[in-house]
């Protein structure tokens, strides 16, 4: 990557115009982007950019990938929206495809698994959120340091006070617990409560795993109290940690799954998987949506599955992450680096992650200051071996230019989308 001298590269005219156009929800953007190509992006001054963000563990395949390209296109030319009086191959096809992805994963299963899709991630969890009511309980137990998404029943489940407070009141009872801890969990959990929802791995919050029984544990601490176990996977589903589900590896059958982010590639989609009886709760009348299972969106998630099975990028997400993780921890600066595949979190001796991010992108490198002290990264799985090695090289330079020293390592506060 080219050093980038001037830095940000968002012109006084595209800055003006997008804080006269647009709500200031997410503070200035720090680039105009104008193309991508694989796991590269351009800006609007023609500077190149090493995506290891991925528009927020979002871009599986990368930009503009030939795959993705024709399949949204032949879809949209063939049938760009029907309502949901009927239904097309695309949608069918797309919620048996995640149905039985779901059981390869789970070799034995012997419930189904059946589909709402959505729009966006908290949009699936609003439909997981209504699901969980039709048990006849409203107690929730969420965790610390979550992260479940913006509209109002999410947010409800999402820890970080800064998201909630202004918005407060919010719907339902939810009881939030330290994440990881399974005793915690044990202690929060009544007859009452309708669910326990939790990310395999938080993203937001850094990337932060949990210890190897901890679902394990939820799952028998819900199956005691007769609660669902929903597996919030918007972040860390769809081939992002080198399995399908990032909650796969740990033979824990949750009745709930959400995803989205990765799932159609960067075109817009998400969705609610019910397993088993949990896929028969919501009933005609209970939910709905206009876009959501639109075909061109299924045809996007179809065309992203097909290519991570079609490339074995499952097998080289394992690969290329271990090596990824390994060269940056190489630092004497990193304390370490957790997460699986390619969403990683690395984690710094000090509260760095900020200046850190800053002095990657002007080396020509997007990450991500998911907290204080931990950078996270989350780049399009067809990142290729030499895209990771040349910024594996760059890295202590990067520290370098960040002035990163060794001193005392924050803890991960939560933060990002
Ligand atoms: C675990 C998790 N759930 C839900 C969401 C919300 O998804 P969306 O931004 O698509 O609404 C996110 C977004 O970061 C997430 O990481």
């Amino acid at each position: 990557m080219t050093q980038h001298s001037e830095h940000p590269a968002t012109s006084p005219d595209h800055a003006g115009r997008y804080a006269g156009a647009l709500m200031n929800t997410f503070g200035p953007p720090k680039l105009v982007l104008t193309r991508g190509e694989g796991a590269r992006v351009w800006d609007a001054e023609g500077r190149v950019y090493l995506d290891l963000l991925g528009g927020i563990a979002v871009n599986a395949l990368g930009h503009g990938h030939p795959a993705l390209v024709e399949a949204v296109s032949t879809q949209l030319h063939t049938l760009g929206h029907v309502s949901n009086f009927f239904t097309t191959e695309a949608q069918i096809s797309l919620a048996e495809k995640l149905g039985a992805l779901f059981g390869a994963e789970h070799p034995g299963l012997d419930r189904g698994v059946k589909v709402f899709f959505t729009n966006s991630g908290t949009e699936a969890n609003e439909a997981a959120l209504k699901l969980t009511r039709r048990t006849g309980r409203t107690h929730l137990v969420a965790t610390e340091g979550c992260f479940h998404g913006r509209t109002m029943g999410a947010l409800a489940l999402t820890s970080k006070e800064a998201y909630r407070t202004p918005f407060e009141p919010l719907p339902g009872e939810v009881t939030f617990v330290p994440y990881g801890d399974a005793e915690a969990l044990a202690a929060a959990v009544t007859d009452q409560t309708a669910a326990i929802v939790l990310e395999p791995i938080q993203g937001e919050a850094g990337v932060v795993v949990p210890p190897a029984e901890y679902l394990a544990a939820a799952r028998s601490v819900a199956d005691e109290h007769g609660a669902l176990l929903w597996f919030d996977e918007v972040q860390t589903g769809m081939g992002r940690t080198g399995a399908w589900f990032a909650h796969s590896a740990s033979g824990v059958v949750p009745d709930v799954v959400t995803l989205a982010k990765g799932l159609g590639g960067g075109f817009p989609i998400g969705a609610c998987l019910g397993i088993g009886a949990a896929g028969d709760l919501l009933q005609p009348g209970n939910h709905g949506t206009t876009f959501g299972g639109n075909p061109v969106a299924c045809a996007a998630a179809l065309a992203v599955i097909r290519t991570i099975e079609q490339d074995d990028l499952l097998e080289h997400v394992t690969v290329l992450g271990h090596k990824l993780a390994d060269g940056l921890a190489a630092d004497p600066r990193v304390a370490r680096v957790d997460g699986e595949g390619l969403l990683l979190g690395i984690v710094l001796h000090s509260p760095a992650a900020p200046a850190v991010a800053d002095a990657a992108l002007a080396a020509g490198f997007i990450i991500n200051p998911a907290a204080p002290g931990r950078v996270r990264l989350a780049p399009p799985l067809i990142l290729t071996q030499e895209e990771a090695a040349g910024f594996v090289e760059a890295w202590p330079g990067i520290l370098d230019a960040a002035g990163v020293g060794t001193g005392p390592a924050d803890d991960p506060s939560g933060g990002g989308a």
